[in-house]
């Protein structure tokens, strides 16, 4: 993959727009999980420090796209974050505030890219007035590279000089270890639905070793697989897609599990064979735990993609902690992604433990699946 890198461009002097994802969550006001914001802070960095200066633009939400600010859906409460973390003030403009200054400031931030008509359509006209903005474009949202959007893809194409971030180029070096390494490759995916997740399950058994399956999903396998899955959370329209999924060797569905006729309600452990029409499965057994114990263990690299079992409730959390904790003591190289992923991983304390974290959902599992990310492709084009 050729695309510029930052420190292939001189900054000095010039004048730089970042494009970072700080679609962070918000409540009354105050920013709840800064990672996105820390994460993105090395590029913000070495920009200021380059002796350029920095315009920061990002999107927040799904506001209405119409040019009218929304309060709900300003970056001012990420403003107040980063200028804690960045210890200097930063001011806030909407885009045709900044287009009217003779000159920027040091560093400043452009209001939510959401609220500019044609950011989604990656209009023409928008992409043109954001990359007039400066003499190089920084592209280092990785989570939002997924989506072909004027701030992300179209500027590019106008830009007189665009390069990755920090950002982007780590995490597409770390996932892409998954897909490279891939013989001794495993991968765990848990979550609800198997409608969301069937195309990465198809792509990523064609590359890695194992692909293990917890969660609404292997209960939609059992299922097809023509046990009695009683009140379990399944997909009945995806159960023909699921017997197709299970002829492959390499797709693992543990078959020792914990039932419950409710979630409130402490569970049992079953196998797959004797399940009750009133219960529901909830989580991995110790049995299958032990079965799967020396895939993990042995993987040369895990990707980890959704909790295994219903880990909000504190009944049936053990499951998904417990893989984690094998994940996070295999010798392989642990990259984890998907919001519920890393909730899952912190409650289960081992969020710090694993090798690479990505700040992003659906452009994750957009890359994972093998699909191209639009701004990638514009970065790529750029240099060819
Ligand atoms: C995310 O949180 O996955 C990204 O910020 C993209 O947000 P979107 O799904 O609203 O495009």
């Amino acid at each position: 993959m050729r695309y510029k890198r930052l420190n292939e461009i001189s900054l000095s002097e010039k004048s730089v727009l970042l494009r970072l994802d700080l679609n962070t969550p918000i409540e009354a006001g105050v920013v709840t999980n800064q990672e996105r914001i820390i994460r993105s802070l090395p590029t913000v960095n070495f920009i200021l420090e380059s002796g350029a200066r920095l315009i920061i633009m990002s999107h927040l939400g799904r506001p209405e796209e119409n040019n009218m600010f929304q309060e709900e859906f300003s970056l001012a409460p990420v403003v107040k974050e980063m200028e804690g973390l960045l210890n200097m003030q930063i001011p806030l403009y909407s885009l045709s505030e900044i287009e009217s200054l003779d000159q920027v400031d040091h560093i400043s931030i452009i209001e939510n890219t959401r609220f500019n008509i044609g950011e989604k359509n990656n209009d023409i006209e928008l992409s043109k007035r954001l990359a007039a903005l400066a003499d190089v474009f920084v592209m280092d949202a990785f989570a939002t590279s997924h989506r072909a959007h004027a701030s992300t893809t179209g500027v590019i194409t106008f830009s007189n000089d665009a390069c990755a971030g920090f950002l982007l180029d780590e995490e597409l070096t770390a996932l892409s270890k998954v897909k490279e390494n891939a013989k001794s490759s495993i991968a765990v995916l848990g979550g609800a639905k198997i409608s969301t997740k069937l195309s990465l399950i198809d792509s990523l058994s064609k590359t890695v070793d194992k692909v293990i399956l917890g969660g609404g999903i292997a209960n939609t396998c059992l299922a097809a697989k023509g046990y009695e899955v009683g009140k379990s959370l399944i997909e009945d329209s995806m159960l023909e897609e699921a017997k197709e999924l299970i002829k492959n060797p390499k797709i693992i569905i543990p078959e020792s599990v914990i039932v419950s006729i409710s979630a409130d309600e402490p569970g049992r452990i079953a196998s797959a064979s004797s399940i009750q029409e009133n219960e529901a499965i909830f989580d991995i057994a110790p049995a299958s735990l032990v079965d799967l114990e020396p895939i993990i263990m042995n993987a040369g690299t895990i990707l980890w993609n959704g909790p295994i079992g219903f880990f909000e409730k504190e009944n049936f959390f053990a499951g998904t902690a417990m893989i984690a904790e094998m994940i996070i003591s295999s010798k392989g190289f642990s990259v984890a992604g998907g919001g519920d992923t890393i909730s899952a991983a912190e409650k289960a304390g081992v969020l710090d433990s694993l090798d690479y974290v990505s700040t992003a959902g659906g452009a994750f599992l957009e890359f994972m699946e093998g699909k191209k990310l639009p701004a990638l492709e514009a970065l790529i084009d750029k240099v060819n």
